[in-house]
């Protein structure tokens, strides 16, 4: 059994633990929250973009803590998972690498391309695994795009845009200096799929603007590539209040287009040779998968791969020269 730790019992931490829940070897053993309430195990309340279910965790079988420190150092956690406000990842991903555990850290890495350099080289020379929870590369559509993508199904890829649209989320998000804005927590998704994709773009082009959180909560972005491919991605939590969180993309290519809305029930469709071709693909969240691949690779030995720290910092970069363009209004190259 794989024995995991989770620091921070929101949303997210929700998320994880339910997700653990799922996956035959994965033992939850300790939490930590600030908030007593939680760390004895209470999870009622909280907020988020997806629906979650467990409200009161077993106690009789989970250690609970307020200190995270204590949980990083804790003899019985071999995987630290965190699941705090962005502010917090780059002390906490820090310390549980020293202590010499296994550590997931929920995405973005940190508020800076250059603290999350700092995990990334910690992350290098650590005794254990490092992954940051990256939950859309593996999301079971967008890994099917990318397969098709790589297959070459339907030719060369022409344009592909991408879309990520919701309300403006509740507690700290709205608080810039803590999420980043939208920019920087929501349109990050998108920012590290188009890497994935195609690569470091050499530059970007954005436009945007905020609404609540002093940063930039609604932004377009044009990626540009020497291949001259289109690459576009619009991120927001700017629509009005009871709009239902929904994300997507368009990938044209020579002979098909791959369409997927979340919002429609066949969710992902081919349209080629005259048809509309609904994709039976496996169901499962990018939760799910994140968190498998995780532990097998523990369980492996195998250092992971399918996104590491160099991609969160590269992805935070990226997102940075965004940034410098909606400000300036200009083409910004994006740093090697
Ligand atoms: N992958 C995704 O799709 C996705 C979605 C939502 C949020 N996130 C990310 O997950 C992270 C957490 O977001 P959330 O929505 O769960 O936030 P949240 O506010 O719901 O939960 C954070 C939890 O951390 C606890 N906490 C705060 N300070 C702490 C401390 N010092 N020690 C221990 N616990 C502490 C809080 O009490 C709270 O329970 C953020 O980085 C966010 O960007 C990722």
């Amino acid at each position: 059994m794989a024995r995991i730790g989770i620091i921070g019992l929101g949303f997210m931490g929700r998320m994880h633990y339910e997700t653990y829940q799922k996956i035959p070897s994965a033992q939850v053993v300790m939490v930590a929250d600030k908030d007593p309430k939680r760390a004895a195990g209470d999870l009622s309340g909280g907020w988020g973009n997806m629906q979650t279910g467990v409200s009161q965790l077993p106690m009789d079988k989970i250690r609970g803590t307020t200190d995270w420190r204590q949980l990083a150092h804790d003899p019985e956690v071999e995987i630290v998972d965190i699941c705090v406000a962005t502010p917090l990842h780059l002390e906490l991903a820090l310390e549980a690498l020293a202590a010499g555990k296994h550590v997931l850290c929920e995405k973005p890495l940190a508020l800076t391309s250059e603290d999350a350099q700092k995990v990334a080289s910690a992350a290098a020379k650590a005794k254990g695994f490092f992954m940051p929870a990256m939950c859309l590369r593996f999301w079971a559509e967008w890994e099917w795009m990318r397969g098709a993508i790589g297959e070459q199904k339907y030719g060369a890829v022409r344009s592909a845009t991408f879309r990520r649209v919701g309300s403006m989320p509740a507690g700290w998000f709205k608080d810039g200096q803590s999420s980043g804005g939208a920019i920087l927590d929501l349109h990050i998704h998108d920012t590290d799929f188009v890497c994935h994709l195609f690569g470091k773009p050499s530059a970007v082009f954005s436009r945007g603007y905020t609404k609540t959180s002093g940063k930039i909560d609604h932004l377009v972005t044009q990626y540009l590539f020497e291949n001259n491919v289109l690459v576009s991605a619009e991120g927001s939590w700017c629509f009005a209040d009871g709009w239902p969180f929904n994300m997507g993309f368009t990938v044209n290519c020579e002979r098909g287009t791959i369409h997927y809305d979340l919002s429609r029930k066949d969710s992902l469709i081919v349209y080629a040779d005259g048809k509309a071709n609904v994709i039976e693909h496996d169901k499962h969240d990018g939760f799910f998968g994140e968190l498998s691949y995780f532990l097998d690779c523990v369980r492996a030995g195998t250092r992971p791969s399918r996104v590491t720290a160099d991609d969160a910092v590269l992805a935070i970069r990226v997102l940075e020269a965004e940034r410098k363009s909606v400000e300036t209004g200009q083409v910004v190259r994006v740093k090697t």
